[in-house]
């Protein structure tokens, strides 16, 4: 597993498991023993921090080893309850620490709630805190007043919006960009992509192994979700080939700079 060093020092995988909607303990701890998954992405909103401690507990590989996200969300606006939050969070997880804790999308009061991550972060309840779904605007106001820079803005990015304006911004400031819906959660039969199977065809590699792959070759972590073993290990067996320039360039040509879900830059 290759990893991208946060602006904190610490390491994060470049491919993760996102469990939005994945309830299954037995596949979570699969995807961690036996697929060689690493980093696993949750949020307080998918009301599954606890399956995912669980299957924390029930893996071989030691804590130190995972690299654990979550995120705070509307019901935790305010400085006092997104405090309340994160013990809350560390409890379904059954863990002493979370190794990156975001905002889960920019609100009024989201300057506070940084403000209890940042303090979560000293007390060493957390080990990198961040941003998701923020835009250029949002970030640099945030940059304004916070002590600690993102480590980290999670935000909807694939190839048919790589999000490459904000990247630059984040990258100015030291902020790593994650992709969310990196297989754009299957939308524009990107698993039927003729560029990427085409491409996927000369390295023997999926659409949907390309596709991640321009995202990682771009320094864009992926969270891609699977319930599927098969199709799980397909999305982290991504080492063994490398895209070049001439495949980036065409892959570039799919992304036409709007969203697919309805986000606004
Ligand atoms: N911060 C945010 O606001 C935010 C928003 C959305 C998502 N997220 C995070 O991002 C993660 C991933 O996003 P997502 O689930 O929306 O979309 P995604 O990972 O882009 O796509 C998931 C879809 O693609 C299918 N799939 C996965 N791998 C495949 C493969 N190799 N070949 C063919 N089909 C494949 C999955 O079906 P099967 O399960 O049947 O394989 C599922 O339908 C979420 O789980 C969550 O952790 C965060």
């Amino acid at each position: 597993m290759e990893n991208i060093i946060l602006n904190n020092g610490i390491k994060i995988p470049t491919v993760g498991l996102g469990i939005y909607n994945l309830n299954d303990e037995d596949i979570i701890v699969k995807a961690i023993d036996d697929l060689g998954y690493r980093l696993i992405d949750t949020a307080r909103m998918y009301g599954n921090e606890e399956i995912l401690g669980n299957a924390i507990k029930r893996c071989k590989v030691k804590r130190e080893e995972l690299f654990i996200t979550t995120k705070v969300y509307g019901p935790d606006r305010g400085y006092k309850n997104t405090k309340r939050a994160i013990q809350n969070s560390l409890e379904n997880l059954k863990l002493n620490y979370i190794d990156l804790i975001l905002i889960h999308e920019p609100y009024k009061d989201g300057n506070e709630m940084y403000i209890a991550l940042e303090e979560a972060l000293a007390e060493g309840k957390v080990k990198s805190i961040g941003v998701s779904n923020y835009n250029k605007e949002q970030y640099l106001n945030l940059l304004d007043c916070c002590r600690v820079i993102p480590a980290v803005n999670q935000v909807e990015a694939h190839v048919f919006n790589r999000r490459k304006e904000l990247q630059k911004v984040l990258e100015k400031y030291g902020t790593i960009m994650e992709a969310w819906s990196p297989l754009a959660a299957g939308k524009n039969n990107i698993f039927k992509n003729k560029i990427l199977q085409e491409i996927g065809e000369k390295y023997k590699k999926t659409a949907a192994q390309v596709a991640l792959k321009y995202l990682i070759s771009n320094k864009i972590i992926v969270i891609p979700k699977s319930a599927n073993i098969e199709r799980l290990r397909q999305n982290i067996d991504l080492f063994d080939f490398e895209l070049d320039k001439k495949d980036l360039e065409k892959i570039d040509e799919l992304d036409n700079g709007i969203s697919l879900f309805g986000w606004y830059d």
